[in-house]
């Protein structure tokens, strides 16, 4: 294939401004017209002058595992640090991270220090954006509560009136039954969604790995899944009964990371219940098992009768234990937690992929595993580890696109900020990104652009380059071997 525009960089070409690119022959997935294939795509001053898909003769030889351009990816929960915690994250390197991991649209959870729980917090994470440079979006959830403090409902109609997508205490989710039903029913009434992070908090305290062998071997405090069970029954119930009265209410369950949990969201969906829900990457690929030193994919973890396999029996551990890289909440599960995270990724239980990117700094992940700060800095990455799982033939590459792109641009809403992007088409602004599933990069300090400290793929050689980001039309990121 020949990739014109990417083999020589003009000298104009720059962070921030209009692209011109002349994508020959690559491998075009458009989740929005349910149709991918070899493809030629012309960008002019950042707008798509034409896509001409390719057959017969001009078709030959261009596959889906060459460079690949897709629309730009939609993250749905993302921890930029700022205000507060900028030793981890900003709002200007968090963007510059998302880029570099193909995503165009961000939306920033409130948890920072201050939280976002005014609308003038919300001007100023848009301030703060605009100054980066970075044309990637940066979209802004609310808090629910005052201060996230759990005890009263945040100012949610000045945070609507301000932009906010929808509201949510992501990492201290709110225990109130009562106060969450009232959450419900008034974002509905604001026409926004309510984001739940699901976890009874009574049954992880000083919780430390997933309950199960893993944790037991290693001596560490045990996570059950029921915490994120109760949890979603929780919300759904009380989601079905605010949906009586206010047929407006949403709820979105985010990072679900267990079979048990996923079954529920499958029935509720079924019974027509309005929820979505998303997964993250690490929850879909890593397991429990890393924490004790394996390195296998989940989907190695399992035999070929779907039994969990023993990783000490193995030989598997390669690596040393209590990373606390790894340290996450929600824990990182058992490889049938992570096979169910599959298979819903694969029915559509699953809305959307969405990464939880959570940067620590250095004082807070050069710890003790059991006094780590829970989060993978996994926005970079997130592509690579789903390439993973479509390299081994587990969930079709269009499926991943779909759930990076349309699916959470549908949970934001239908003619939604994030709507218009997930679509290429002629005359429509360039918001796009080019990788190359021939090639793989590898994790490290040199490669991220994120602050956060550590990851736990250090080192690891991951599928699928990304080449090019291109967000509202102009440049978000560009890999240096392309220049
Ligand atoms: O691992 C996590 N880190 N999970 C959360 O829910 C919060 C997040 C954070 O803010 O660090």
């Amino acid at each position: 294939m020949t990739l014109a525009a990417l083999a020589g960089r003009p000298a104009d070409r720059a962070i921030g401004k209009p692209v011109d690119l002349d994508l020959s022959g690559a491998w075009l997935v458009d989740p929005g017209a349910g149709r991918e294939g070899p493809a030629d795509l012309v960008i002019e001053a950042g707008q798509i002058r034409s896509v001409t898909w390719l057959n017969g003769h001009d078709a030959a030889g261009i596959d889906d595992r060459g460079i690949v351009v897709a629309p730009g990816f939609i993250d749905l929960h993302a921890h930029l640090r700022e205000p507060g915690g900028t030793a981890a994250e900003t709002i200007a390197s968090g963007l510059a991270a998302a880029a570099h991991g193909g995503f165009t649209t961000v939306c920033a959870m409130p948890n920072t220090t201050p939280p976002v729980d005014r609308g003038a917090m919300v001007s100023a994470a848009s301030v703060a954006a605009e100054r980066s440079g970075s044309p990637v979006r940066l979209l802004q959830l609310g808090a629910l509560t005052a201060g996230r403090a759990g005890e009263q409902l945040a100012a949610l109609g000045e945070l609507a009136a301000a932009g906010v997508v929808g509201f949510s205490d992501d990492g201290s989710p709110v225990q109130d039954a009562a106060l969450f039903r009232n959450a419900l029913l008034y974002a509905g009434m604001l026409g926004l969604l309510v984001v739940d992070h699901p976890e009874d908090l009574r049954l992880t305290a000083g919780a430390e790995a997933n309950e199960g062998l893993v944790a037991t071997v290693l001596g560490l405090r045990g996570w059950p899944a029921a915490a994120e069970t109760e949890a979603v029954a929780r919300d759904l119930a009380l989601l079905a009964d605010v949906v009586r009265d206010e047929p407006r209410a949403r709820l979105h369950l985010t990072h679900l990371s267990t079979a048990g949990a996923l079954a529920q969201v499958r029935a509720a969906k079924a019974a027509g219940l309005p929820v979505t829900c998303d997964l993250t990457p690490h929850h879909l690929a890593l397991t429990d098992e890393w924490l004790a030193g394996a390195r296998r994919w989940a989907w190695e973890a399992l035999d070929g009768d779907g039994a969990p396999r023993d990783p000490w029996r193995d030989h598997a551990l390669v690596a040393a234990p209590y990373d606390a890289a790894l340290r996450v909440n929600p824990p990182l599960r058992s490889a049938a937690d992570a096979r169910a995270c599959l298979e819903a990724l694969v029915d559509g239980t699953a809305d959307a992929i969405a990464t939880d990117h959570a940067p620590h700094a250095q004082v807070d992940k050069a710890v003790e595993f059991g006094v780590a700060r829970p989060g993978i800095a996994g926005i970079e990455t997130a592509l690579g580890l789903l390439l993973g799982a479509v390299d081994a033939g587990l969930v079709p590459l269009r499926r991943v696109i779909e759930a990076l792109t349309i699916g959470p641009a549908r949970i934001l809403g239908r003619g939604g900020p994030a709507d218009e992007r997930a679509a290429i088409t002629g005359g429509a602004v360039a918001d796009l990104v080019v990788f190359d599933r021939s090639a793989g990069w590898t994790v490290g300090a040199g490669t991220l652009l994120t602050r956060g400290f550590g990851h736990p793929l250090e080192g690891r050689e991951l599928a699928g380059e990304v080449l090019l980001t291109v967000a509202a039309g102009r440049l978000a990121f560009e890999a240096p071997a392309a220049g």
